[in-house]
């Protein structure tokens, strides 16, 4: 299998496990990614790690070789695929963090910016590259990286298709970090600072936190406040709060 899918405690470990190509995203490897999030959606876990096997790459993006040998009609079909997939990250009811080690191009950058964090490792190098194929970024890129870095930066970074080296990555906003070492040891710390949350009210978090991209002030703070108010009705609010006041650890039940 390309994509194996495993399960380490509380968290799920997905890894793109096609070195030979640097992990490169066959439409079937993406169909399988898309199948694992949907069982990730039904395991006892409180987050996603995603990482590609090898040393040299956490993805190299789509396969460009399967890429030119499809007709026209099946590229937007592809683009919608990639699409559609990545998307499936912002439902889960579990937070997700790319693992990122090595080159992340592409559709492999994309995968790494539709998580909810990025981790990456010293050696890693981020990029957009699709222009130099005569293409454009087709799974998400040109919504999401301006989103994350700002659309003057996005721009450039797409129009040039260059690399984004992880020192750069981490002080744009790209990454969430970059970390020395064992960067599953890492994408375990980092899950381990917020596992032990609510995860309905980790996801109103994040349903807030992104439509601040996308919508007015106005529309924003609305939709703060009915998250809030629903956040405040669960007993899990009850228990944070009497927690406080007992000065104990709170006990949430993710209801
Ligand atoms: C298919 C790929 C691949 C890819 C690497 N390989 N990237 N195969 N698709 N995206 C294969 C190579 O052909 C080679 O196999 C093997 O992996 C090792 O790669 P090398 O190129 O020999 O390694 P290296 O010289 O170290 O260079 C690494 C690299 C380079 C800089 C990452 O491979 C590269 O530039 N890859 C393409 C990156 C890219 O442009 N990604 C964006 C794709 S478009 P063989 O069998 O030849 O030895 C995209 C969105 C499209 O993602 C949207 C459409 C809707």
């Amino acid at each position: 299998m390309a994509v194996d899918l495993t399960q380490d405690g509380e968290l799920a470990v997905l890894t793109l496990n096609r070195p030979e190509a640097l992990n490169a995203l066959s439409f079937q490897i993406l169909r399988d990614i898309g199948e694992a999030f949907d069982k990730v959606a039904h395991m006892d876990v409180r987050a996603l790690l995603i990482t590609g096997a090898g040393d040299k790459a956490f993805c190299a993006g789509a396969d460009i070789k399967e890429l030119r040998n499809r007709p026209l009609m099946d590229q937007k079909t592809g683009a919608e695929l990639g699409q559609s997939v990545f998307a499936k990250l912002d439902r889960l009811p579990v937070a997700s963090v790319a693992l990122v080690g090595g080159y992340a191009f592409g559709g492999g950058s994309e995968l790494a910016m539709a998580c909810t964090f990025r981790l990456a490792a010293p050696n890693a190098v981020f990029g957009l590259p699709e222009v130099k194929l005569g293409l454009i970024p087709g799974y998400g890129g040109t919504q999401r990286l301006p989103r994350l870095v700002g659309q003057g930066r996005a721009l450039e970074i797409i129009k040039t298709g260059r690399n984004v080296r992880a020192e750069e990555a981490e002080r744009i906003g790209l990454v969430n970090a970059v970390v020395e070492g064992d960067l599953m040891q890492a994408g375990r710390e980092i899950a381990g600072k917020f596992t032990r949350y609510s995860l309905p009210v980790l996801d109103f978090a994040r349903r807030a936190v992104t439509r601040a991209g996308d919508t007015t002030l106005e529309a924003g703070l609305e939709i703060e406040a009915d998250l809030s108010t629903l956040a405040y009705r669960l007993t899990d609010a009850e228990e944070g709060m009497a927690a406080f006041e007992e000065k104990r650890k709170a006990e949430f039940k993710d209801g």
